[in-house]
């Protein structure tokens, strides 16, 4: 049987399965920050390597700026395509000094592999990989053809995945998608992600005068542009947790019947969430539970702002500019530019007088909801149940993939999500983290997959 061989192959490389991640892990392919561009290129170079030399047919496409990894196996004549994507891009480790082990060298302690990457996303992506290869050493073929896509500009959100997308209709043609980079529910609660939110992210600035001035000599007749950039942050939310901006909501799906009794169901708890925050309540959206607003319900923070003295002691300056970055996480099916040219409207009405504001746009991706019954969907089901032991729960995510909106857009596919990690992995974060047996049960579950979908049902 060629389970037992598939079986037999994974249990017997464990080892080489572990050292091999860890190689690509110290690779430190920070996509954000121009000094690690020989990285980026190096990790690309890794995965290329590692999926010619298990007999696929792999090739490193250069972009503007970070490299795409190509690979196919069409072997498997008049069985369906699946197309694996994955990102070997990392978020920048700093602060550095929150880590109990430095973020590239990876440290194994209680079963879990710390380090930069190690959940988001290369310790997933590899499942897929090491799961193509136990197919390909221990059975000489897959039973299903099978395309990876890796791309390095996931975590800045870069242009150039979707202008390949774009031009490779009929390369990456494909019956079903694959992506491992997001969460299981809890620790032995496998989960299938069938919603993710969509991002609009901008940058605002704000200019009063010419020069800084004297807070005193000036203040009471000349605008501040940091009390006008509160107040226009302020504009964007109302004391309700709702998005004040006029028509923002005309979009949104509203949250259906049974998916609120389904999440309603899963063992989540509110206090638990709250305790391990260490904040004395949760706040939100009024009408809707936690999982509600974390799942499928828009939001909008900011991210960061900046402006006039913050250095030691006081100085009574009237600053001259102020900044922040902020967005929104958007849920279907809102779509980023609508948003943004709502936003625009809603800054010419609030904004304060004496100030002239500039709004850019840094990054648009829209909400993914995919049908939950679906052969595909069901096959991956299967799969999951036997990697892990047990059937996977239906959920929602809060994050966003934007390449499974490309997916869909240009190749009307909808796309498995199938996370390995958990809700406390830290990614983005210091002393991020992957289980070990996550990352085993994930490979199994991979390998399974293949099969199941070359008979799904
Ligand atoms: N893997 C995450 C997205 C994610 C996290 C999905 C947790 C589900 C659960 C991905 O690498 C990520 O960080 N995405 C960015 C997208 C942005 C840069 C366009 C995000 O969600 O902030
Ligand atoms: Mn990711
Ligand atoms: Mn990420």
């Amino acid at each position: 049987m060629g389970r037992d061989r598939i079986d037999a192959y994974l249990e017997a490389h464990r080892g080489d399965f572990e050292e091999q991640l860890k190689e690509l892990i110290r690779i430190p392919s920070v996509s954000a920050q121009p000094d690690h561009d020989a990285d980026t290129r190096l990790a690309a170079q890794f995965v290329h390597d590692d999926l010619a030399a298990m007999g696929l047919n792999a090739q490193i496409i250069p972009t503007k700026r970070h490299p795409i990894v190509y690979a196919e196996w069409l072997g498997a004549k008049g069985k369906p395509t699946v197309l694996i994507y994955g990102h070997y891009d990392v978020q920048p480790p700093e602060p550095l000094e929150p880590w109990n082990s430095p973020p590239f060298e990876p440290t194994v302690r209680d079963g879990n592999l710390y380090a930069r990457g190690a959940t988001d996303d290369k310790g997933q992506m590899f499942t897929h990989l090491k799961a193509v290869e136990a197919w390909l050493k221990a059975e000489g073929s897959l039973p299903v053809n099978v395309k990876f896509l890796i791309e390095g500009e996931e975590e800045i959100g870069g242009a150039n995945l979707e202008t390949y997308v774009a031009e490779n209709h009929a390369k990456l043609a494909c019956d079903y998608a694959v992506i491992s980079d997001s969460s299981q529910f809890a620790p032995g609660m496998p989960a299938i992600t069938y919603g993710l939110k969509g991002l609009a992210y901008f940058e605002i600035h704000v200019q009063g005068a010419n020069r800084d001035l004297h807070s005193g000599t000036y203040g009471g007749a000349v605008a501040n542009p940091l009390n006008a950039l509160a107040t226009i942050l302020a504009s964007l939310k109302g004391p309700d947790g709702k998005i004040a901006i006029p028509g923002f909501y005309d979009a949104v799906k509203p949250l259906e019947d049974w998916e609120r009794a389904e999440f309603k169901k899963l063992p989540f708890s509110e206090a638990e969430f709250q305790a391990d925050l260490n904040v004395g309540e949760l706040v939100g959206e009024a009408g809707y539970t936690t999982l509600e607003r974390k799942w499928a319900r828009p939001t909008c923070d900011v991210n960061g702002i900046w402006g006039g003295y913050a250095g030691a002691g006081p100085k009574t300056v009237l600053p001259c500019k102020a900044g922040a970055k902020f967005s929104f996480r958007l849920v279907p099916d809102q779509d980023p530019k609508t948003v943004e040219a709502l936003l625009r409207k809603h800054l010419e009405a609030v904004k304060p007088p004496g100030v002239t504001v500039e709004l850019n746009v840094s990054q648009g991706a829209p909400a993914v909801l995919v049908n939950v019954d679906s052969p595909g969907v069901h096959a991956a089901a299967r799969a999951i149940e036997q990697g892990f032991g047990v059937k996977p729960v239906f959920i929602r995510e809060g994050g966003s993939i934007p390449v499974v909106g490309l997916l869909k857009r240009n190749l009307n596919i909808d796309t498995l999500l199938l996370g390995w990690g958990q809700n406390d992995d830290n990614l983005h974060g210091p002393n991020e983290k992957f289980s070990l047996a996550d990352f085993h049960r994930g490979i199994k579950s991979s390998a399974y997959l293949l099969e199941e979908l070359a008979r799904p049902s």
